[in-house]
């Protein structure tokens, strides 16, 4: 005998997210009506098709929303669980099982190793920012030969789990291993025979390490020239780290600033000798982003990929490109797990308040970022004629100067992707996809601007972040999966003021993209 009602009242939740995208009681009204007969026969077979579509229904969510999520009965009509932001516990968890968290490894890991624990890391601060620091302060450990100590991406240091930050929560900080993957989290090391210890967590360090040296950056930058170059600055942090005999060092928040100040990333004349030393490092070749990303961009791949049955195969296995598997061998190079996904325009639009930003930066006279200005790019940006800034309110010329490199009306951006267009390598591009916090009509209107362009037809698809499947613990990660987007385009006009840029286009360059390919407002 079958008892349709023991089905029907089971509901599924995604744990952790309490929108009730399935509710079963769709089968509900159907077993109410006449669509089932009286006979056990036909009542047993309508019953078998209600499951297997139940059951081929959850299977495809799943597998579309691929991240630690389990599907879980829960008990009818149980009142929803308030929308906090995801813990990430289970990255924690991995975090601590690294097979180098082990005081017994041989040197230079375990009790006898070498270790730098930089505390001094930014806070209360966007990824971009966050970002380029962490790359920069690996690259330091790297080249001194210590196991670099690596923390959560962190806004708040208060122990809280959740931020307020505008009108929702946050995050309060979220494990490195949530973001990316490689070296810079304690993956091994390309390099063989000249061995680097792998990057450990902060308990770790503290337990074969009780009594660090503790130093400030001060004890360093107080001895170079205000305007020393981020190679002079690494190369005095490497020599420094040398010398210290105790194999274990801490950089002291409380007295330190940056190793790699906002003023150093803002100097191309700063930053960018260091580019030969950074752009060969492990760091940057083997560069990774995590399995949560990875699966974010699988997901929405047809989104901004020239491959639109790839969106219904993907669920049989990552194994085809453009899709990312979960994970990637250590040796394998970054440029070939990140190949360019060709016809793809990705544009960088920063909106809302960063109009105020960018006012602020015309009335100082700030340049591009320094990763902005490698000299082989065709776009440069130079104060416009006759203005001396001096901090005080820019003249009208000035500021439209400024907006339209910063924050680009839609007209200008219409008028950039034509330039763009007219170089011949770009000619097949055919899908774009915008990195924008633009709200939805901002981003309804330049949509239909760009289908309106004299040569508009060539769209296949345009996309923006607003079209992003992502599932809880993907939506507050999504600047790197736009990040990644960004970094594979075969064209990307960016914001050459913006972080989030410059660090899209340092992962382009060290992956051998070519220069021409990265445009700016
Ligand atoms: C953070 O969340 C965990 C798990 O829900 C909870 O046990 C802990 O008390 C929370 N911490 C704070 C400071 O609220
Ligand atoms: C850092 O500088 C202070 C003050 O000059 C000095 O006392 C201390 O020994 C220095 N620390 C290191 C590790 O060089």
């Amino acid at each position: 005998m079958s008892r349709p009602n023991r089905f029907s009242e089971v509901k599924f939740i995604i744990r952790g997210e309490p929108d009730p995208i399935l509710p079963t009681d769709a089968t509900k009204p159907a077993s109410r009506h006449c669509l089932v007969s009286n006979r056990p026969l036909a009542r047993a077979l309508f019953l078998g098709l209600v499951v297997f579509a139940l059951v081929f229904v959850c299977r495809n969510i799943v597998q579309l929303r691929p991240s630690p999520q389990v599907l879980v009965p829960i008990i009818p009509d149980e009142p929803p669980v308030p929308r906090q932001p995801p813990l990430y516990d289970e990255y924690y968890l991995n975090e601590e099982r690294l097979p180098q968290h082990d005081p017994n490894l041989p040197f230079p890991e375990g009790r006898t190793g070498r270790y730098i624990n930089m505390e001094n890391f930014v806070i209360t601060s966007g990824w971009g920012n966050a970002m380029q620091e962490l790359l920069l302060d690996a690259h330091v450990a790297y080249k001194s030969g210590r196991s670099f100590v690596f923390y959560p991406y962190t806004w708040n240091l208060d122990g809280s789990n959740s931020s307020q930050y505008g009108d929702h929560l946050i995050p309060s900080r979220i494990p490195l291993t949530a973001i990316l993957a490689g070296p810079v989290v304690g993956q091994l090391f390309p390099d063989q025979n000249q061995p680097t210890p792998r990057a450990v967590i902060k308990t770790y360090f503290d337990k074969v390490c009780p009594r660090p040296t503790v130093i400030s950056t001060h004890n360093i930058s107080d001895h170079l020239e205000n305007d020393a170059t981020a190679k002079r600055i690494l190369d005095a942090w490497t020599d420094k780290l040398n010398i210290i005999a105790d194999n274990c060092v801490t950089i002291d928040r409380a007295s330190s600033e940056q190793i790699f100040t906002f003023w150093v990333f803002g100097a191309a004349e700063r930053i960018l000798p260091i580019w030969p030393s950074f752009s060969t490092s492990p760091v940057l070749t083997h560069f990774r982003w995590s399995h949560l990303i990875h699966r974010a961009f699988n997901a929405n791949v047809h989104l901004f990929s020239s491959v639109p049955y790839l969106a219904l195969m993907r669920s049989l296995g990552p194994s085809l490109p453009p899709l990312l598997k979960d994970t990637y061998p250590h040796l394998i190079p970054s440029k070939y797990i990140y190949a360019p996904l060709p016809d793809l325009l990705v544009l960088h639009v920063r909106r809302g308040d960063f109009v105020d930003h960018c006012n602020g930066l015309s009335n100082w006279g700030s340049m591009w970022n320094g990763f902005n200005r490698f000299p082989e790019f065709l776009d440069k940006f130079a104060l416009p004629p006759g203005y001396t800034p001096d901090g005080s309110e820019a003249p009208p010329h000035a500021r439209a100067h400024y907006l339209k490199h910063c924050f680009p009306s839609i007209p200008q951006i219409v008028e950039k992707i034509a330039d763009v267009l007219k170089d011949p390598a770009n000619g097949g591009l055919k899908y774009v996809y915008v990195m924008t916090n633009g709200d939805r009509g901002w981003v309804q209107e330049l949509k239909e601007a760009l289908g309106g362009m004299e040569d508009g037809k060539r769209w296949q698809k345009i996309a923006t972040r607003r079209d992003l499947e992502l599932d809880w613990e993907q939506t507050f990660v999504s600047q790197a999966v736009d990040m990644l987007i960004g970094q594979r385009a075969q064209v990307f006009i960016g914001n050459g003021f913006s972080s989030m840029t410059s660090n899209i286009v340092t992962l382009r360059m060290a992956n051998g993209f070519d220069p021409s390919s990265n445009r700016f407002w």
